[in-house]
């Protein structure tokens, strides 16, 4: 590995191709065989520190540490019962729970609330969502499945659907996209598009994106990556009803224009995938949350150095 590794993952762009490359080795490995992890991360002990819901992301990093024989303590609803309901800073929160673990998984609603973490820990950071932020675990474990389910990553042709705006998985999976020199298309009501910070970052990356209708990137393509629209981060709910349904993808849709792509979310879907696609094979949203233990497997076990980079 030429490239200096990172102390925490606060963002898809704290890693180098070479450092991604070798996340999604390990994880096909413990994939493979998940035993082959069995006591890398003994008398370690993670801390999972939520102050926004999750079920997915929470539990499958409890489980993957699990499954490498760490310990894990955690707050049960750290909205709520932390210290931080009392008014304490994240700042002060991360000197005191840093005591007590050796790395720390943190969801928090402020986007930079990780990298503000970071910026007092001496333990790993990882960013398990900040806000409309980034979610760079999540779309670690969406590049693994498009791995996994199309055989390749590069100059695949990638429909991005929904909510562009707020929803970080998209902010970090286009990162990487853009690396792997894949086709993106944009498909989003006009109040959701990907924040222009983003797209001039894409953009003077070289990347290959343009905006679409559902139609139009059904047609077009490999994969399809649909997102809910994210409810709690509109400041005003007349703005959401306005968007509010406005795609779909059924089964019959799919039938017709797009028979042969793989279908993606990161999860929960509330109205935007019809549960008559659950059965068709290329729907692969359960493969893809299930893959979040080998993908999370890796991360914690080369961020807590029990493998080389
Ligand atoms: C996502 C999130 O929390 O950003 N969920 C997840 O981690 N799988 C997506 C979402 O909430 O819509």
């Amino acid at each position: 590995m030429t490239s200096a590794p990172p102390r925490s993952l606060l963002s898809v762009n704290d890693l180098q191709n070479d450092h991604i490359q070798r996340i999604l080795d390990v994880a096909q490995q413990f994939h493979k065989e998940p035993a082959s992890g069995a006591t890398l991360l003994t008398g370690r002990i993670v801390v999972t520190l939520f102050f926004e819901p999750s079920t997915r992301t929470r539990l499958s990093f409890e489980s993957a540490a699990l499954r490498l024989n760490a310990r894990v303590i955690s707050v049960a609803d750290a909205i709520s019962s932390s210290s931080v309901s009392k008014g304490e800073t994240i700042a002060d929160t991360v000197r005191i729970v840093e005591s007590y673990s050796d790395l720390i998984v943190m969801r928090h609603p402020i986007e930079g609330s990780a990298a503000e973490a970071a910026r007092y820990a001496h333990v790993p950071i990882v960013n398990a969502g900040d806000g409309a932020g980034e979610h760079p675990t999540q779309a670690l474990l969406d590049l693994f499945t498009i791995q996994s389910e199309r055989g390749s990553i590069s100059g695949t042709t990638v429909a991005l659907v929904g909510d562009l705006r707020f929803g970080r998985t998209v902010h970090s999976l286009c990162r990487l996209l853009a690396r792997w020199g894949c086709t993106m298309l944009l498909v989003s009501p006009p109040s959701l598009e990907l924040p222009p910070s983003i797209a001039t970052e894409l953009h003077a990356a070289g990347a290959h994106l343009r905006e679409a209708t559902l139609e139009e990137a059904l047609q077009r393509a490999e994969v399809i990556y649909v997102t809910r629209i994210q409810k709690e981060r509109f400041a005003d709910g007349r703005e959401y009803e306005t968007v509010r349904g406005s795609y779909r993808l059924t089964a019959s849709l799919l039938h017709e224009h797009a028979p042969q792509a793989t279908i993606l979310h990161p999860l929960p879907r509330i109205d935007e995938i019809a549960t008559d696609v659950d059965a068709l094979p290329a729907a692969a949203y359960f493969r893809q949350a299930a893959n979040g233990i080998p993908v999370r497997m890796a991360i914690l076990a080369l961020l807590l150095r029990a493998l080389p980079w």
